[in-house]
């Protein structure tokens, strides 16, 4: 670790996404990004010491300069580093045939359920040995950080059999320790039922309950449990007792839903008060009702609907009813083959109508607590990880409107430089 301090100057504009209010930011509260003009940050030991405008933190370190390691931003934008509250980046092999299949009109249900799609991913994960899995998804966590993500989150579910859910697990709880980028863990084992159960879905169910979670608990490998509730894959009362039995193990529950057909799954995750619900796709105002009451963060998903050519989920009814939406990349080899969160906000911006300042807040401070972590990230605050981003423009709108580019100048994780 660098023990002198870090002194960031002459920040055109500080994205700070400090607010007085706390937990997940709601309605017209995602439009403030605690925004300063020529800012600047005195970062000590990893955490951020002091925020203020440039001739602030000059005169409150005065007396310190000297000591310090100091870097000029040039008049660009900085904001925290991005979080990623949804990826499935511990996969072997890729899908590209498939795209190609959908592209000639094949549905991605229709692919999976004759044995194609997370099946397939599912085999070519089995057959990756540990070390190259590792090297791979160590790789793509390097493209990640290349597009200012700090943070992301990691979901297992590409197995026919508990081996591999673990080793998915083992792979990022691995990888947490020796990347820069922070991983936090989700068991998904109800990702699909594998063939091997074609015509005992219970008993998968079953083995999920007694056998998986049992066994990810005493590695303690998670600290949520997510479910693909969907019509074909896990049903709203197998997913109940899924989430139900991960939560008794002290997991927090999330929950892949309504992504194809409208099921339930959002007033699942309100009446299991889950900290998210994913895709939302097809959710009804009922269910959007739901989550707003029960405080349950949206986790949107643009780049999915996009790449399955499905309608984007209404993200502005929900921020008019007062749910907290995140967004997220959800990084897989099936449905969003993509690593790029400043394209997520690109097209939450175009597909979902979001504004660009909620769009970053949905990429930073509401995706920290889709993660529960917004005590430590997310924002740019005194006491919080050094987690920033320095990006090619001088001002976030400017990152929202030019689309499909990678504007990232410099990227420090707990004060460190890590790309530059
Ligand atoms: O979030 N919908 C379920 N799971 C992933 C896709 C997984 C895959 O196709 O490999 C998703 O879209
Ligand atoms: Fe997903």
């Amino acid at each position: 670790m660098n023990n002198r301090p870090v002194w960031i100057q002459n920040i055109g504009e500080l994205a700070t996404l400090k607010s007085a209010q706390t937990g997940p930011r709601i309605g017209e509260d995602m439009n403030d990004l605690g925004l300063i003009n020529n800012g600047s940050v005195w970062v000590e030991k990893g955490r951020i010491e002091a925020v203020g405008t440039t001739i602030e933190i000059k005169e409150k370190y005065e007396s310190r300069m000297e000591e310090a390691d100091v870097i000029d931003a040039g008049g660009r934008l900085i904001t925290p580093g991005l979080v990623d509250p949804h990826t499935h980046f511990v996969y072997g092999g890729s899908r590209e045939e498939e795209f190609e299949r959908r592209l000639q009109g094949y549905t991605y249900m229709e692919i999976m359920n004759a044995g194609g799609g997370i099946h397939s991913t599912a085999k070519k994960t089995d057959d990756t040995p540990y070390s190259q899995l590792l090297k791979e998804s160590s790789n793509r966590l390097d493209l990640f950080l290349h597009h200012g993500v700090t943070t992301i989150e990691g979901k297992s579910g590409y197995g026919t059999a508990l081996d591999t859910e673990l080793k998915q697990l083992r792979i990022m709880r691995e990888l947490n320790e020796q990347h820069p980028i922070d991983i936090v863990s989700t068991f998904m084992g109800a990702h699909a039922i594998p063939k091997s159960f074609a015509g005992r879905e219970e008993r998968y169910v079953e083995s999920v309950i007694n056998e998986m979670i049992p066994a990810v608990m005493a590695e303690d490998l998670a600290e949520f449990i997510d479910v693909f509730c969907e019509k074909d894959v896990f049903s709203i009362e197998q997913s109940r007792r899924i989430l139900l039995a991960g939560k008794k193990a002290g997991l927090r529950a999330k929950i892949h839903a309504d992504e194809i057909v409208a099921t339930g799954g959002a007033e699942l995750a309100a009446q299991l008060e889950a900290i998210s619900a994913e895709h939302l796709l097809k959710t009804e105002l009922a269910g959007m009702k739901a989550m707003a009451e029960a405080g349950v963060i949206a986790c949107l998903l643009p780049a999915t609907a996009l790449f399955l050519g499905e309608k984007p989920a209404d993200a502005r009814t929900m921020i008019d009813l007062g749910v907290p939406v995140a967004i997220s990349t959800d990084c897989n080899p099936g449905s969003s083959p993509t690593v790029s969160m400043p394209l997520v906000m690109n097209l939450a911006c175009l597909l979902m109508k979001m504004t660009p300042a909620e769009a970053l807040t949905a990429a930073t401070y509401n995706a920290a607590c889709a993660i529960n972590r917004e005590d430590r990230i997310g924002s740019i605050e005194e006491g919080k990880q050094a987690d920033l981003a320095l990006w090619n423009v001088s001002s976030y709108r400017e990152l929202q409107y030019f689309f499909g580019v990678n504007h990232i100048h410099s990227v420090w994780k707990r004060g460190e430089l890590v790309i530059n």
